[in-house]
C-alpha cells in the first residue's frame, strides 16, 4: 500500500498533487486550434431548451459551477439539483431538455435513479464520470470521461477538478455551437484552460504555508466559508472537505446572505475562509469581511493576486495566480483541499477513510 501511495502519507494528499496531471489527461484532444471538440452530444446544441445538472456531494458542487458557466457563456437556462431531491420533484419536462449527471464512481444510487427517470421521460442524458463501464456510463446517451485516474480517498479532490474542467469545456462547446461567443472570446478562455495545470502547480507550492495555518487552527470547533458567485460554489466544496475528513463543523455561506442569520454565530477567534477571486465582486465581499472581522473572526483570504490590495485587511492571505475570474474554482479549491487535509492530519483522523462515509453511496 505504501508503494501505491507514491511516497505520500495518504491517498488524499497524493490525489491532491495529481491534479495537474489529471487536468492534462482530461483536456487531451478536446481543444484543437482554439476550438472545443466534444463530439456528438446526441442533441443539437442550438435545440437545447433547458439543462438539468444532477449529482451528489462533491460532484454536485461541480454542477453548481457548471450552471454558472453554462448560463454565462452559452446562454442556456440551467438548474443544478441534488439527486436525492431532484427525484422527488415534479419536473416540467420539455422534449428539448438535456440532463447532465455528474458522478465520479458512476454508481451513486440517487444519481442513477434521476438518470433513469429522465430516460423514462424521453430526455437525453449526458454523463460526466470517471469510471469506464460504470452504470451511469452504460445507461446515459453520451459520456464524457474525466481522466482523473483511480480516486481512492473517500474525500474527492482530483475528480472534482476534472469535473470542473469538463463543465468549462462543455460551456465553451455549447457557446461555440450556439454562437453566443465569438471565436476570439472562445480562444482566450481555451488558451487559459491549456495552462491551468501549471497554475495549479503554483498553488500546490503553497502547501507548507497552508499546513501552518491548519496547525494554528486545528483546535477550533467551527469554521465558515464565504464567497459570492463562483466563490460560493467553491466555498461549499471547501466546507464539505473539512467536515468529511476533520469532523470540524464547517458552514458555507453566500457572503451576501451572511447577515440573514449566520452572522449571529460569528464570535471571537472563529476562522472564516473567504474566497475573493471575482474581479467584479471584490468590494461587496470585502464589506462582508469587515462585518465578520468586527465580531472577532479571523479571516483567511483565498485571493486572486491582482486583488491582493483589496484583501489587505484579512488576517492571512493565500494568493492565487492570475486567471480569468470565471476559471478560478480550479485554482481556489486547492488550498481548501490542503487545509482540510492537514486539519484532519493534526486531529489524528483517518484521512482516507473518514468515519461513517463511503466512497460510493449505492443505497438511496
Ligand atoms: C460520496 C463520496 C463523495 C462523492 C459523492 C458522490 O458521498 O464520499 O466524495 O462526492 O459520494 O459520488 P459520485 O461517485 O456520484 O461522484
Amino acid at each position: 500500500v505504501a508503494a501505491e501511495k507514491g511516497g505520500y502519507e495518504h491517498f488524499m494528499l497524493k490525489e491532491i498533487h495529481e491534479q495537474p496531471e489529471a487536468l492534462r489527461q482530461t483536456l487531451r484532444g478536446k481543444i484543437r486550434d482554439g476550438k472545443v471538440d466534444l463530439g456528438d452530444l446526441g442533441i443539437k446544441p442550438s435545440r437545447i431548451g433547458k439543462i438539468y445538472i444532477v449529482a451528489c456531494g462533491t460532484a454536485y458542487h461541480a454542477g453548481v459551477v457548471g450552471k454558472l458557466v453554462i448560463e454565462k457563456l452559452a446562454r442556456i437556462p440551467v438548474e443544478t439539483d441534488i439527486a436525492s431531491e431532484f427525484r422527488y420533484r415534479d419536473i416540467l419536462w420539455q422534449s428539448d431538455d438535456l440532463m447532465i449527471v455528474i458522478s465520479q464512481s458512476g454508481e451513486t444510487a440517487d444519481t442513477l435513479a434521476a438518470l433513469r427517470e429522465a430516460k423514462r421521460q424521453g430526455i437525453k442524458v449526458l454523463a460526466v464520470t470517471n469510471v469506464v463501464g460504470s452504470s451511469v456510463a452504460r445507461e446515459a446517451d453520451k459520456v464524457i470521461y474525466t481522466h482523473a485516474g483511480p480516486e481512492i480517498a473517500v474525500a474527492s479532490t482530483k475528480a472534482y477538478s476534472t469535473q470542473l474542467l469538463i463543465m468549462y469545456l462543455l460551456a465553451l462547446y455549447l457557446a461555440q455551437e450556439r454562437k453566443t461567443l465569438t471565436t476570439e472570446e472562445i480562444e482566450i478562455i481555451t488558451s487559459e484552460l491549456m495552462k491551468i495545470d501549471e497554475k495549479v502547480e503554483e498553488v500546490l507550492k503553497q502547501e507548507e504555508k497552508i499546513k501552518k495555518l491548519a496547525e494554528k487552527y486545528q483546535k477550533v470547533e467551527s469554521t465558515f466559508f464565504l464567497g459570492r458567485s463562483f466563490d460560493y460554489a467553491v466555498a461549499m466544496e471547501g466546507a464539505l472537505k473539512l467536515k468529511e475528513i476533520s469532523y470540524i463543523h464547517a458552514e458555507a455561506y453566500a457572503a451576501g446572505e451572511l447577515k440573514h442569520g449566520p452572522l449571529a454565530l460569528i464570535s471571537e477567534g472563529v476562522p472564516v475562509l473567504a474566497l475573493i477571486t471575482q474581479d467584479n465582486l471584490v468590494e461587496k465581499s470585502m464589506s462582508n469581511i469587515k462585518e465578520v472581522k468586527a465580531r472577532g473572526a479571523v479571516v483567511v483570504a483565498i485571493c486572486k493576486s491582482n486583488l491582493q490590495e483589496a484583501c489587505q485587511e484579512c488576517d492571512e492571505q493565500i494568493l492565487l495566480p492570475e486567471v480569468q475570474s470565471l476559471l478560478t474554482p480550479i485554482l481556489s479549491v486547492v488550498p481548501l483541499q490542503i487545509f482540510a487535509y492537514y486539519m484532519a492530519v493534526f486531529k489524528g483522523a483517518d484521512v482516507d477513510k473518514p468515519r461513517n462515509l463511503a466512497k460510493s453511496v449505492t443505497v438511496e
